[in-house]
């Protein structure tokens, strides 16, 4: 069990997830800082997450469409918090995969939203845990990135992206003391999934959250949640690709 993680960077703070595992880092008197777009709704969060009994939350504006602006992010969540001990990469963008087809500045756009600001914050969140000698990213990827299908392989791809990075971070960082937790979430039921008809295999924020917050704290490399995700894009992944092309997935 990680007990040093108390100092805790949440980016995409408004996601749904995220507020569920900020409130359990909460529970333990975490100071945390919350990271997103909209300044009313992260005040909203910070109020919520007070009550959940944090030591201190404060907020700080950053849009994933401006991923160069990561230095900045982490010069002021340090400023705020004094040491950083874990950060976790939440926000994400689901498009309409009919709306980027052919339409390169969508593609570009969704891609720097779900991997290059993804990659950048990671980067420089990263090398400051290396030079401090420890420290906890998570991000929160998706079992879409596991294979390419054709119902949303724009944000798939990103989502790939991030693993396959976040796999090479983990490779460099495992011998110093950083622990690297790529979270890959199955259907989940937050505002990003509200149009979809729900079934059986969509799990609550809380439960994700939970799952999130328990990988950060005991140290967890990948993490599939619900668990049960792993099985079945273990079998998704082993589908030829001859019999895989000719499904509509
Ligand atoms: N829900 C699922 O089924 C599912 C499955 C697998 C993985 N995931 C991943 O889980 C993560 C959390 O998603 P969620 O389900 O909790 O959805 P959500 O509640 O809709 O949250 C999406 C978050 O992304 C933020 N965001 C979008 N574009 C942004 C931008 N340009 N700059 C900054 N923030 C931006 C949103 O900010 P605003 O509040 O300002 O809009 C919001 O905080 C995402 O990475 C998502 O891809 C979700």
């Amino acid at each position: 069990m990680n007990s040093s993680i108390n100092n805790v960077v949440i980016v995409g703070a408004t996601s749904a997830i995220a507020i569920d595992t900020a409130r359990l880092f909460a529970k333990r008197g975490a100071s945390i800082v919350l990271c997103g777009r909209n300044t009313d709704k992260l005040n909203t969060i910070a109020l919520d997450i007070r009550a959940y009994g944090a030591t201190t939350v404060n907020t700080l504006l950053f849009d994933a469409g401006k991923p160069e602006e990561a230095h900045t992010l982490l010069q002021q969540a340090e400023q705020s918090l004094g040491r950083i001990d874990a950060v976790l990469v939440a926000h994400g963008s689901l498009p309409d995969q009919s709306v980027m087809q052919d339409n390169p500045t969508a593609i570009i756009s969704e891609f720097t939203i779900n991997a290059l600001s993804v990659m950048t914050i990671s980067e420089v969140f990263a090398s400051y845990f290396e030079k401090k000698g420890q420290g906890c990213l998570a991000v929160i990827s998706s079992v879409a990135g596991d294979r390419g299908r054709q119902s949303n392989y724009n944000y798939g791809s990103a989502k790939g992206a991030v693993s396959i990075y976040l796999q090479g971070l983990r490779n460099r960082l495992a011998k110093k003391n950083i622990n690297v937790v790529t979270i890959k979430p199955g259907f989940v039921d937050t505002p990003m999934t509200a149009h979809l008809p729900k079934n059986a295999l969509f799990a609550s924020s809380a439960s994700v959250g939970k799952d999130i917050h328990s990988a950060m704290m005991n140290g967890k490399d990948v993490v599939y949640t619900p668990f049960f995700w792993r099985f079945i894009m273990l079998i998704i992944k082993s589908i030829p690709e001859f019999i895989f092309k000719k499904l509509s997935l």
